[in-house]
């Protein structure tokens, strides 16, 4: 029966067949009579690939959405992946079926960064315990409350003095602003904040930014469709080489901190995870959670989360800022106004409406997200009619939210008034979805918006923004440097004195 196949050319032949077929069925699933969301025809192997541009995913998969609807498929190579796209979409997966869509992708990149261990990738009870925690130990050490305020506004101190030195004169923001952010995020893990021209922690933080910058690049993607590229693949050996690093150096402060420990003094989250520890060992507990591996990368997560997207919102909140000197002048006003030269406190936020409404429009305009961290469904869930299957990788398109034009009057442009009434007073916005939403919402959504404002209030009360001389607000650039998070292009701005 297989005399046919004697010769190699015929056996490959006769391989590539059966794979195409096999990967013709995974496709068109012909198990299931079940509608499932509509989507470009895949082809084998590649999916849809030739449709996507993995550059700019998330801008792709929100024009597919505008032909497909709200709930859509398509297949990332052999990987099928169901997009919502749209607020009311998004929102109602998220929170009115939390579970069914709460569950965290682990694509091969995120496996290699923590190994399911940790907070962000990390599913079932090892991440119930982990965020629960995580969260527990952030607000006893005051997240969003007066406490974390006392560091970000001596952070606050330190970033001014950084930008003084340039003397009105145009530089490159990306560094202190990252170092600032960064050292909010230490003084709550390891009670203690760093300096800026330390080595160890600039190589640190550069580490951290660009984890996360080639986590999103497109070789990466590819990467997780096809792991056995990985090894040919620079962005991916660069990704490991930093996170090895990175892991290396947050063992070393651990262990710095363990050596000192006083279980009768907690300074920080490293110290209340290994008091937990050892209250857990020493009553005979039992430990299931409380080990190294969690404790090194719930540290490494909080860092990477911590760090990137706050100074992202902050930089392209001074990019706006130099783009639309109007807005900026009214916001110098407002703040002249009610607070005068002292500190900007958390409290002056409710005086502050239009500034406040200045900074949520740089947390929607910003997109620091855009395809938020993919999802997974943890069970078999009909949604809007469709058939979804359990373990299917789910994106909250939330660049489809942030712009979606049902909601937002003039969704691509720089509009407070978004924020604002007829009197000018702040509202709400439910459709600002930042920071999504549901069981995997963002665990640091109040220190980050604490940080945020503060940062940005006090640098806009010492500092009027501007592009270099010789350039206008025109030809600042807006177009984002794509990695997981968006992130400013590296551009110079002016930070002048105010009078
Ligand atoms: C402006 C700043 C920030 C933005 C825009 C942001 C946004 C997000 C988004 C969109 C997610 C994914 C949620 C999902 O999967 O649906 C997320 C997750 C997360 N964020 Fe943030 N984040 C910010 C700052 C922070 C900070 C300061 C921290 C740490 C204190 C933090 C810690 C986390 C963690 C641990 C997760 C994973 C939650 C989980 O998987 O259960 N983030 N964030």
């Amino acid at each position: 029966m297989f005399e046919g196949l004697q010769s190699p050319i015929s056996f490959w032949l006769f391989g590539v067949i059966i794979v195409l077929l096999v990967l013709h069925f995974l496709y068109s699933d012909f198990s299931s009579k079940r509608l499932e969301p509509p989507g470009p025809r895949p082809v084998p192997l590649f999916g849809n690939l030739f449709q996507v541009d993995l550059k700019w995913l998330d801008k792709s998969l929100f024009d597919l959405s505008k032909k497909y609807g709200p709930v859509f498929q398509v297949y990332l190579g052999p990987k099928k992946v169901v997009v919502l796209a749209g607020y009311k979409t998004v929102k109602q997966a998220l929170m009115n079926h939390a579970v069914e869509f709460g569950n965290r992708e682990i694509t091969p990149a995120f496996y290699d960064l923590t190994k399911s261990h940790g907070i962000i990738f990390s599913n079932g009870d090892n991440w119930k315990e982990m965020r629960r925690f995580g969260l527990k130990v952030l607000k006893d050490f005051g997240m969003g409350k007066k406490m974390s305020e006392e560091i970000i506004i001596k952070e606050c101190s330190h970033l001014i003095e950084e930008f003084e030195h340039f003397q009105g004169k145009p530089f490159l923001n990306t560094k202190p602003i990252n170092y600032a952010t960064s050292n909010v995020i230490s003084a709550l893990l390891f009670g203690r904040r760093f300096d800026y021209k330390d080595p160890v922690f600039q190589a640190m933080v550069r580490r951290e930014n660009e984890i996360i910058r080639l986590t999103g690049s497109a070789s990466v993607w590819i990467y997780n469709f096809f792991p056995w590229l990985g090894p040919l693949l620079k962005n991916w050996r660069d990704l490991i080489t930093n996170v090895e690093d990175n892991k290396a150096e947050a063992r070393k402060i651990i262990a710095e901190l363990k050596e000192s420990l006083d279980p009768e003094v907690c300074r920080c989250y490293v110290d209340a995870f290994l008091i937990h520890k050892k209250h857990l060992e020493d009553s005979g507990m039992k430990n299931v959670y409380y080990h190294d591996d969690n404790l090194l990368y719930s540290v490494t997560n909080l860092l990477e989360a911590g760090n990137d997207t706050t100074a992202n919102t902050l930089k392209w909140g001074l990019l706006h800022m130099a783009k639309n000197p109007h807005i900026q002048h009214r916001v110098q006003e407002e703040l002249s106004t009610v607070v005068g030269s002292r500190q900007v406190q958390i409290e002056d936020r409710k005086n502050l409406p239009y500034t406040d409404a200045v900074v949520h429009e740089i947390q929607r305009l910003s997109n620091i997200f855009p395809i938020s961290l993919p999802h997974a469904t943890s069970t078999d869930v009909t949604f809007q009619g469709y058939f979804i299957r359990k373990g299917t990788t789910v994106i909250p398109l939330l660049t489809s939210v942030l712009y979606d034009e049902s909601e937002w009057e003039s969704p691509h442009s720089f509009n407070p008034s978004h924020f604002l009434d007829e009197e000018g007073k702040f509202i709400r916005r439910d459709a600002l979805l930042s920071f999504s939403a549901g069981r995997r919402a963002c665990l640091g959504e109040s220190l980050a918006k604490m940080e945020v404002f503060l940062f940005f209030t006090s640098l806009l009360q010492r500092f009027r923004f501007t592009p270099p001389p010789g350039l206008s607000e025109d030809e600042l650039d807006l177009t984002p440097v794509v990695g997981f998070s968006l992130c400013p292009r590296p551009q110079k701005l002016c930070a002048v004195q105010r009078k």
